[in-house]
């Protein structure tokens, strides 16, 4: 089924089955409108970061959010902030304490709940496609190596339903960046460095083929994670932090 409604500023698009929606987005870059959204019900092939599958059993939120052309931020990796915060202050308002895994994952008593991603390209016009996958009733049966394991909404409070939870997002999002012109992230480094999942500890960063250690000191303004390290302070704009000593 596919549905589709407004917001005045968004276009939601309802489907119930997907392989994932980020390619159903891409599918249809040339004829979806700037501020587009699709919510599916399930994903046979949902996306998750570095090549790895998303499991996405019914019940969980599956979306991706159309910016075309792409907000003139330096890195994607401030959208996934911006999106990260916003489900952040939408648990905070249902009474759950999370944390912000930098880039790009929710985090609720060291179980990951959420994940994003963020695609980019295109000149003419350029597009910016983030993803959102929250586990809102199930936890998924994830293989391989996990930094954290995985969690849902639900051990910690009841969950909204994925719509509900999309229409929260669509406007908190807003609320958090109303000028796409402008770079959001200075006006919530603060609050999101207060959310910031293992601040002030020790971890292993992984960038490229790097392997860095390092005490997260924080955010700086422009979204990069910067790390003390033993060869001093150091600064990324994007990878994973893997594990914690
Ligand atoms: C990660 O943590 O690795 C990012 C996961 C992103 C998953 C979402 S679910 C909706 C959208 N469609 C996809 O195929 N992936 C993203």
């Amino acid at each position: 089924m596919t549905e589709a409604c407004g917001s005045g500023l968004w276009s939601v698009h309802k489907e119930d089955s997907v392989d994932s929606t980020q390619q159903w987005v891409r599918d249809r870059l040339s004829i979806l409108p700037d501020r587009s959204v699709v919510l599916a019900g399930t994903q046979s092939e949902g996306r998750g970061r570095a090549g790895r599958k998303w499991e996405s059993p019914p019940g969980g939120l599956y979306a991706s959010f159309l910016w075309k052309p792409a907000p003139a931020v330096e890195h994607a990796a401030v959208v996934s902030l911006v999106a990260a915060l916003a489900l952040a202050d939408i648990l905070e308002d249902h009474g759950i304490h999370c944390l912000v895994k930098w880039p790009n994952d929710v985090v609720i008593s060291d179980k990951k709940v959420a994940g994003i991603i963020a695609e980019s390209g295109g000149r003419t016009p350029s597009w910016l496609i983030m993803g959102m996958g929250a586990n809102l009733r199930t936890v998924p049966a994830v293989t391989g190596r996990v930094v954290l394991p995985p969690g849902a909404w639900i051990m910690f409070g009841e969950p909204p339903e994925p719509e509900e939870l999309l229409w929260k997002l669509i406007n908190r999002i807003e609320l958090l960046w109303p000028d796409r012109e402008e770079d959001p992230i200075a006006g919530i480094i603060e609050r999101l460095n207060s959310r910031l999942w293992n601040l002030g500890k020790e971890v292993t960063l992984q960038a490229g083929d790097d392997m860095i250690t390092g005490v997260i000191e924080g955010l700086r303004p422009d979204g990069s994670l910067i790390l003390s390290t033993d060869s001093g302070e150091r600064r990324f704009v994007s990878g994973e932090l893997l594990t914690v000593h």
